[in-house]
């Protein structure tokens, strides 16, 4: 008798078809769970980028910070924002718009701001949109449109100071101050105090003002305020320029104290706008920011978040004097916080600008101060202004008025 055939893969004389340790059942339900060479492979990278687009995503998504999302209308109420016909300016204007405010658009280009207008008359499909000329840069031209303002409208909801430059070449304003601080502080802090009385008029009535992180590097630098002797572009002047923001308001906050008007600060975030345009690095780096911002930067509709939460949350009613980021308060610096710089720079201010005090000055610690203090004071622009309080007695809510009206009345 010839021995039977052993199928092919059984082990001769164990009874079995398979090697030992070979579990035809395990191996199948493996078989059906896992892809084996090509389709592995396949799997594993698309899972590997499908996990680094979600990331992406959610990167994104933290980049561009939280939104206002509350649907709250301010139907007929009356806004100012400043520096609106581009970035995050400009997406303020447009929520606004869309939520029935009444906007004046306070522009130094006439042209630019007359094709954002008509933009967001047809997206938000409001009329009351108003192309109104204003360069922070030129004291008289916040004057004029001051008084054309105050001619048209007797109230005011809501002021936002958003213009701004950043890292300009040193060049001077109309009134021959550094261009920073011309722009970003001394126009706005005149706008505003022109305004005051309107502000009050129609209280419960709002402040913004659109300062920076770039705080944070700066310092109100007494002695050379206009960068004179040493200038830098950003960590000097814009910084500065930005602090001054903080100081301003939170000055202010306290002038403004149970009058129903409050006034809070923002950092809109790092947003991918016109701010930048005079930086003058090499080729390759405009490029590879260029290209950097598209995803790393907030989109000037996520920038106008913060400002946009200011000026509508009905929840900050009464908040007043805080600095916000990504629609949160956040504590502020010690060097932000000090009042004492925010008093002086408050005084300077005035006589940069050619208002009269607010308060009567504080009182001379020295016989040396007391001689510096009454003397007259060269200003940034080479000018000579009296540093003297000439209403020392009157209450500051009334002669704040006054000064409005008077500096109105005398100079436009
Ligand atoms: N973008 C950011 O990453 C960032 C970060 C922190 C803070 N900020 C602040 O956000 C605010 C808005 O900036 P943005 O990023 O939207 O910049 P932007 O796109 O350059 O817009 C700035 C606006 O300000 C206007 N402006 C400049 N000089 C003016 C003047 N002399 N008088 C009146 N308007 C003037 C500009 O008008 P023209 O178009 O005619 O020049 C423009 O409409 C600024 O205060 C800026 O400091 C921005």
């Amino acid at each position: 008798m010839s021995e039977a055939a052993t199928p092919p893969g059984s082990v001769p004389g164990s009874g079995s078809v398979f090697p030992p340790g070979f579990d035809p059942i395990a191996e199948s339900a493996e078989k059906t769970l896992c892809f084996r060479g090509f389709w592995a492979w396949a799997v594993l990278i698309l899972l590997i980028v499908l996990g680094i687009a979600i990331f992406m995503w959610l990167l994104r998504k933290c980049i561009q910070g939280p939104a206002y999302r509350k649907a709250n209308r301010i139907d007929g109420k009356v806004v100012i924002v400043t520096g609106c016909n581009t970035g995050i300016g400009k997406e303020t204007v447009l929520e606004l718009a869309k939520r029935g405010a009444r906007v004046y658009m306070a522009c130094r280009d006439a042209g630019r701001c007359e094709a954002a207008r008509l933009e967001i008359m047809d997206r938000s499909h409001n009329q009351q949109l108003f192309n109104r000329t204003l360069d922070l840069g030129s004291l008289q031209s916040v004057r004029n449109f001051v008084e054309r303002f105050k001619a048209e409208e007797s109230r005011l909801d809501l002021l936002i100071n958003n213009a701004g430059i950043m890292a300009c070449p040193r060049t001077l304003t109309a009134d021959g101050y550094e261009q920073q601080f011309g722009v970003n502080h001394l126009g706005h802090f005149l706008l505003t105090n022109l305004l005051l009385d309107r502000l009050k008029h129609s209280s419960p009535s709002r402040i913004v003002v659109v300062s920076s992180a770039a705080h944070l590097f700066g310092r109100i630098n007494r002695e050379d305020l206009m960068s004179e002797k040493k200038y830098g572009k950003f960590f000097g002047a814009y910084s500065q320029s930005k602090l001054a923001n903080i100081m301003f308001t939170r000055k202010l906050s306290t002038i403004l104290k149970n009058s129903g008007v409050t006034v809070n600060c923002c950092h809109p975030g790092v947003v991918r706008t016109e701010l930048n345009r005079h930086f003058s690095g090499p080729g390759w780096m405009k490029s590879v920011l260029q290209t950097g911002s598209l995803y790393f930067f907030k989109t000037p509709k996520a920038g106008a978040q913060t400002s946009l939460r200011l000026a509508l949350d009905p929840q900050l009613e009464t908040s007043t004097g805080g600095y916000y980021s990504d629609c949160m308060r956040w504590p502020l610096v010690p060097w932000a916080r000090n009042m004492e710089t925010a008093d002086w720079l408050w005084r300077e201010s005035e006589k940069l600008v050619g208002l009269p005090p607010l308060e009567p000055p504080p009182p001379p610690a020295t016989n040396q101060n007391q001689n510096q203090n009454q003397g007259p004071t060269q200003n940034g622009n080479g000018t000579t202004t009296q540093n003297g309080n000439q209403n020392g007695s009157a209450n500051s809510g009334t002669r704040e008025m006054q000064s409005v009206e008077t500096v109105v009345v005398n100079r436009s």
